[in-house]
């Protein structure tokens, strides 16, 4: 079995521009940083805003091994079946469990095994300024107690808004995981860094979508909601898009971070 892990995450995939870049740009750059694991965040893939069974099997062809998603995993319906059937595609874990027809689709935990290397992946999502689901810590622990043992990394995508939530959840798992990684906010953050216990932390990834936009959408509209505080439609910004995200480096004789590099790659298309 290898020492070492490298686990490249990569944040949300905004719209056609957005997953372009990664189709086109994804297979040399998971080479070129000689990656193991790929993991994407795909909640903005289609159109903005949701997910389609087909953008995710492309993404997956493109070469991410596993899908986690956030809170606009739900705006397309067709992928409900998707989550349901697709263990390496996953929502955050700590929505409402419910049971019978009010069941939520999906899970937000899995197993990948990459190089003989079993890694736990857990996406969870955040309750400040999103909604107020379970709470992050109390599932995701519960999620380390059941499966931490059988697995030789851990890697968490905590997709939330608030930076002082990301820190305290990343610094509640320090030590009992290889990485958490933020999404969601779009904007990719310097503050990457090994938390005292070895557990590697960055507040927001960032996104791969156009660059020159607001968060990945039309700069008119955005400047116009702005200006007159109505909840104008946003669309995709159609201009060219980077690949943006971290590459990680896992010792796994104990399952901690060696290193946590951002990752910023502009689109040839
Ligand atoms: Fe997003
Ligand atoms: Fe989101």
């Amino acid at each position: 079995m290898a020492s070492t892990l490298r686990v490249l995450v990569i944040g949300d995939v905004v719209g056609q521009p957005g997953c372009r870049a990664l189709f086109v740009g994804l297979p040399e750059l998971a080479r070129r940083v000689a990656a193991d694991l790929v993991i994407a965040n795909a909640e903005n893939a289609a159109e903005g805003f949701g997910l389609t069974p087909e953008i995710a099997e492309r993404i997956r062809a493109s070469g991410v091994h596993v899908i986690t998603s956030g809170n606009h995993i739900w705006q397309k319906r067709e992928i409900y079946p998707a989550l349901a059937t697709t263990d390496t595609l996953l929502r955050p874990e700590n929505y409402p469990v419910l049971s019978g027809a009010a069941a939520i689709p999906g899970k937000g935990h899995c197993i990948v095994t990459v190089r003989d290397t079993p890694v736990l992946v857990i996406n969870l999502e955040g309750r400040v300024n999103l909604s107020p689901l379970r709470d992050p810590i109390q599932v995701g622990r519960a999620l380390l107690k059941q499966f931490r043992s059988r697995v030789k990394a851990a890697i968490v995508d905590f997709h939330a808004e608030a930076v002082e939530e990301k820190e305290a959840v990343a610094l509640s798992f320090d030590g009992e995981v290889s990485a958490v990684v933020g999404t969601h906010t779009h904007v990719q953050t310097a503050d990457e860094r090994i938390l005292p216990g070895g557990t590697a932390y960055i507040t927001d990834i960032g996104m791969t979508g156009p660059v020159d936009s607001v968060i990945g959408m039309k700069k008119e509209t955005a400047v116009a909601r702005s200006l007159t505080q109505m909840p104008l439609k946003m669309e995709v910004q159609d201009s060219p898009a980077e690949i943006q995200g971290v590459l990680l480096e896992i010792d796994l004789s104990h399952g901690k971070a060696r290193t946590i590099e951002r990752i910023r790659q502009r689109s040839a298309v």
